[in-house]
């Protein structure tokens, strides 16, 4: 590296230190009721995938979808009786018609997919907002590979069949990994 690349470097990484460090003064302080939601969602979904995990790994499919079907509305009710929020998962396209999206949910959920048709990495959307229920909060969910053996286009026989037999108005197939599959949704009760 000859002596001017280096001093452009050095130059580089001094202005990026400069500058975060303004950022990072002048940025304004998170609401805590985003913080604390930030923190219920990232509870519930490593919960959820830690239970979805064990139960494919020890049953297979058949016995994760009544895992799914039992513990993924338990776990939401408990953390919902927690926190005396409200706080569960919902869809443009659900499985189980409970999680159907209110006028609400389903603006922020077509919000998400325009997002991402315009190109933006879906991981971090989140979206917030005084309402007269209180204070609401949605971050999207993406399909991942594990997803597709219960979500995806080709589903095995005995997966469509205790699907079927759980839920017959099933409308949470054909996704493909990086699609929106749904979003943690809030409601912080004033
Ligand atoms: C073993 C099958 C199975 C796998 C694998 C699975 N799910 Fe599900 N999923 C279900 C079932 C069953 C429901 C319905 C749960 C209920 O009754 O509330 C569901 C519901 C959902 C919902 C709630 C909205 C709706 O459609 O009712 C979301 C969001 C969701 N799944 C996301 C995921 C994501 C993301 C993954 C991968 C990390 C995943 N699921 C993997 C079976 C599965």
């Amino acid at each position: 590296m000859n002596g001017i690349k280096l001093i452009r470097l050095i130059t580089t990484l001094l202005l990026t230190l400069l500058s975060s460090s303004v950022l990072s003064e002048t940025a304004p302080e998170v609401d805590s009721r985003v913080s604390q939601s930030r923190m219920v969602v990232e509870a519930f979904g490593s919960k959820l995938i830690g239970e979805l995990k064990q139960a494919l790994g020890d049953g297979g499919p058949v016995t994760a979808i009544n895992v799914c079907n039992i513990e993924a509305p338990k776990i939401a009710t408990g953390l919902s009786e927690k926190y005396n929020w409200s706080i569960g998962r919902t869809a443009l396209k659900t499985r189980n018609p409970d999680n159907n999206p209110d006028a609400w949910e389903k603006n922020v959920l077509q919000m998400f997919e325009q997002r991402k048709q315009q190109g933006e990495a879906i991981a971090k959307f989140e979206y917030y907002e005084e309402t007269k229920q209180g204070f609401r909060y949605m971050k999207a969910i993406p399909t991942k590979g594990l997803c597709l053996t219960c979500h995806g286009e080709s589903l095995t026989e005995p997966v469509k069949t205790a699907l079927l037999k759980h839920y017959p108005d099933d409308r949470a197939t054909g996704f493909n990994v990086g699609d929106i599959r749904g979003a943690f949704t809030i409601i912080q009760k004033n």
